[in-house]
């Protein structure tokens, strides 16, 4: 956030002068919550500059801006399947300035971490959902399969020679990839990255095999030619792909899913601001040009009744209990 020295040192003069009068609203460390917002606004994106999430917080970080009269700054973190950047912001002023974008890996790193330096649910509050994005298997444009079939029976055949690549454990790349390799009843290498951004480059540039992605990162290489692509992970096809068949056309519906993304803000941070960065939200998701970006890059806004905290939570709680028993399962839990 933008060091605003002089108006920081007086809200924090503020803070002391009111102590025992509003407490709720002082310790915030920021101003007034009916004041909010004073400054700009940073978002972290727990993951690459460019990658799928870094693009879905750009489209609505604009028209949040708008809406609530300052910038919404994205910060990029990434690391460790995101649980880098979570963790900076579980620990952030509860004041409003510090936002974080994170998706469906929120609700897998408690059962992959044993040091997680956060709790998804206790160290947070939820603004709202975002969108939900469909996964497509993608792979470099020399690799010699053709069609999704034939993807499938060259990697059983090669499972110890091809690369598989991913955002980091628990990422939503990680999650599909071993979706995909659990159905196909192999393991591969995977090579690890800091977000599918990066993964990218290296998939186009040829130097890893293939990788499961988000539409709002391949749908631009898929459409260029610059990758080959093979199924999307949902039940139907998708407008912005509709000669890409779906997994289950492929004969393989176990490969079925999509990453949901949602706004946090830090547990003690007052609930006037959370409702005014929900409203805020609300009005980016009905935005047109959000809506036409999002729809060319193969997935769309949640409805407002989504873009809620309590849709938010009670969706992070449910897919907490379903990845907790799905990961601790596959380790034998
Ligand atoms: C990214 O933004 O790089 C992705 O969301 C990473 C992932 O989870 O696969």
């Amino acid at each position: 956030m933008t060091p605003a020295g002089p108006r920081k040192v007086a809200a924090r003069i503020g803070a002391l002068a009111c102590v025992g009068l509003v407490l709720a609203a002082c310790s915030s460390g920021g101003g007034d919550p009916a004041d909010y917002p004073e400054d700009d606004i940073e978002v972290i994106v727990p993951f690459s500059a460019g990658g799928p999430t870094d693009t879905v917080t750009r489209m609505v970080a604009d028209p949040m801006g708008e809406d609530l009269g300052v910038q919404l700054v994205v910060q990029n973190i990434d690391g460790a399947g995101g649980t880098v950047g979570a963790g900076q912001a579980a620990t952030a002023d509860p004041d409003g300035y510090t936002v974080l974008m994170h998706h469906i890996g929120m609700s897998t790193a408690p059962a992959l971490y044993d040091d997680l330096a956060y709790d998804p649910v206790a160290d947070f509050k939820p603004v709202g959902l975002v969108t939900e994005v469909p996964m497509t298997i993608i792979a470099r444009s020399d690799f010699e399969p053709e069609t999704f079939e034939e993807f499938v029976t060259f990697v059983q055949e090669n499972a110890d020679t091809v690369t598989m690549a991913h955002a980091g454990e628990g990422s939503a790349s990680n999650l599909c990839g071993l979706l995909l390799t659990d159905a196909l009843g192999v393991e591969v290498t995977a090579v690890p990255y800091d977000g599918t951004g990066p993964a990218m480059t290296e998939i186009v540039g040829g130097q890893v095999d293939f990788m499961c992605d988000q539409t709002t990162n391949t749908t631009g290489q898929i459409t260029a030619g610059e990758v080959k692509a093979y199924a999307v992970t949902t039940p139907e096809r998708i407008d912005a792909l509709p000669d890409l068949p779906t997994t289950a056309e492929g004969g393989q519906a176990d490969i079925e899913v999509s990453v949901w993304h949602g706004l946090y803000v830090p547990a003690e941070t007052p609930d006037e601001i959370v409702t005014k960065l929900t409203e805020s939200l609300q009005v980016a998701l009905a935005d047109q040009t959000v809506i036409d970006q999002m729809a060319d890059l193969g997935t769309a806004p949640v409805s407002e009744d989504q873009a809620t905290p309590e849709a938010h939570a009670a969706l992070l709680d449910e897919q907490l209990a379903t990845w907790g028993d799905i990961i601790g399962a596959g380790q034998g839990g």
